[in-house]
């Protein structure tokens, strides 16, 4: 089944190829979604901002690209389901402070890192609803970063933002495009007025078009839609008309996530009323739908809820072995060093996490008192990066060649991993996986349940046994 020169094989499976409703039924179970090895659970207070500054240093005349977040927390209102790390409030000047401790803690990493010269190749702007702040704001923000680093050329990196259309119009399009972005991100989820109401996000078609559109005139490049499955009220039919909705705007990317309710750690789920979910049933056959109709529109499964064009460089980097996995999903930039910057952000810097205050309040003092505003973080093992890698490979590339880790890391890779291998044989007769002497292909059946696969890596997981924060797989 593996082709060498097109590691993914994906354009060439159809939906009944990806989805085996018996198989998903087995196997649907809890578990991470891998933005990270290991897992935010695994962060913990013994890394603090000394090790955050002594790293900075470290790595500041290191040649790789780096890759920078920032995170602007707030949101005019809040959406039912949501599981992001925000601040709703219609305060709007409560930006005006928030832009002035970014300025700071950038300032702060530049100083760190002595004006380093590595090219920054990659920059991603989430929230939140990143436009909460002006245009001035935003332009602000970019002259900083671009005063304290150093940028490659627009068509050279990937340069991204979320937008929620409802805060976005065509001025706002016009200056995200002056500053030198050129990706974009738009939450729709669902365009029924029924299921809208119940998740509090009303949201027109007009309007996601209108800025789609703008965004495309502006020169924006590979445009991603996000759409949720298994919200209040919504059935196969419903959210087929959402759907062709969808396929007509004709986005270059989809991400079709399963609504994760988990009302004990996300307080405004607890508005959804529970009755109105739809059954596991239903939500598998929305699934199950959703594939067949994209595919069939031409869309290509890239992995992990990701649905890209053929031409789309997702897919291409995908057929060519170079598809990355970071904290926003898949990337085509090469795994490199992430600092993160704002509230709740979260870097790998160095072989290592950081992850920044979660209570605005906490993070705001820090940063006044220009101390790096870090209060957990992770320094990864030698064995924790053989199994990142591990991960992200299998991730990306539902394949693995075990002489590459073998060549890396010095190791016996059926030796080693005898644990993991003997816990994929239940899924290599289920023909999930096919397990060969000098690696293992995941089969079309196997894609969708590529989380279960990796768990099978994931240490951690495996002494623990079962993970209760994580969502189901499906
Ligand atoms: C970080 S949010 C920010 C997007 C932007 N603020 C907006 O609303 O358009 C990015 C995406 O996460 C997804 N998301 C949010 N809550 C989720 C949940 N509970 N389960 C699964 N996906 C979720 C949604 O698809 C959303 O568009
Ligand atoms: S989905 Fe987006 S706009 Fe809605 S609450 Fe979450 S971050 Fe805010």
């Amino acid at each position: 089944m593996s082709n060498k020169n097109h590691p993914s094989g994906a354009s060439q499976l159809g939906g009944a190829d990806l989805f085996d409703l018996e198989i998903i039924k087995k196997y649907d179970k809890a578990g991470p979604r891998y933005t990270s090895y290991p897992t935010a659970p695994m962060f913990h207070a013994g890394i603090g901002a000394d090790d955050y500054a002594a790293t900075l240093k470290r790595v500041a005349t290191d040649d790789a690209p780096l890759s920078l977040y920032i995170h602007i927390p707030f949101c005019n209102t809040v959406c039912y389901y949501c599981g992001c790390n925000k601040i709703v409030t219609k305060q709007y000047d409560r930006a005006t402070p928030y832009l002035g401790l970014l300025l700071k803690e950038i300032d702060h990493v530049a100083d760190t890192m002595g004006d380093t010269k590595r090219l920054v190749t990659q920059l991603h702007f989430g929230g939140g609803t990143p436009t909460f702040m002006n245009n001035d704001q935003m332009r602000t923000i970019m002259a900083k970063l671009r005063e304290r680093f150093h940028f490659v050329a627009k068509d050279e990196g990937e340069f991204s933002i979320e937008i929620d259309p409802r805060e976005c119009d065509e001025n706002t399009v016009r200056v995200l495009q002056e500053i030198g972005l050129n990706r974009m991100s738009m939450g729709v989820q669902d365009f029924d007025p029924i299921v809208q109401k119940a998740v509090n996000r009303i949201q027109g078609k007009d309007e996601t078009l209108r800025v789609l559109n703008e965004a495309r005139a502006h020169g924006f490049e590979s445009m991603n839609i996000d759409l949720m499955y298994g919200l209040p009220h919504q059935t196969v039919e419903t959210f087929d008309t959402t759907l062709d909705t969808i396929i007509e705007f004709s986005p270059d990317r989809i991400a079709l996530f399963n609504y994760a309710h988990l009302p004990h750690m996300f307080m405004p789920q607890r508005r959804i009323n529970e009755a109105s979910l739809p059954s596991a049933q239903e939500k598998l056959n929305i699934l199950e739908h959703s594939i067949n109709k994209l595919l069939d529109a031409g869309y290509v499964f890239i992995g992990m809820d990701h649905f890209a064009k053929p031409e789309d460089e997702l897919t291409i980097a995908q057929q060519q072995g170079k598809l990355y996995r970071n904290f926003q999903g898949y990337s085509t930039q090469a795994d490199c060093d992430l600092i993160g910057l704002g509230v709740t952000s979260i870097g790998y810097v160095g072989g290592g996490f950081f992850q920044n205050r979660k209570e605005m309040d906490a993070y705001t003092e820090a940063v006044e008192q220009g101390e790096f505003p870090v209060f957990r973080g992770y320094i990864l093992s030698e064995e924790d990066h053989l199994r990142r890698q591990v991960i992200m490979r299998l991730m990306c590339d539902f394949s693995l060649e075990y002489s590459q880790f073998e060549t890396d890391f010095g190791i016996v890779f059926r030796d080693h991993f005898a644990d993991g291998l003997a816990d994929l044989k239940e899924m290599e007769a289920d023909h999930l996986v096919e397990l060969r002497d000098d690696g293992l292909t995941v089969l079309p059946a196997g894609r969708l349940l590529i989380r279960n696969i990796a768990m099978v890596f994931d240490e951690y997981l495996q002494k623990k046994k079962e993970g209760t924060s994580f969502s189901k797989v499906i």
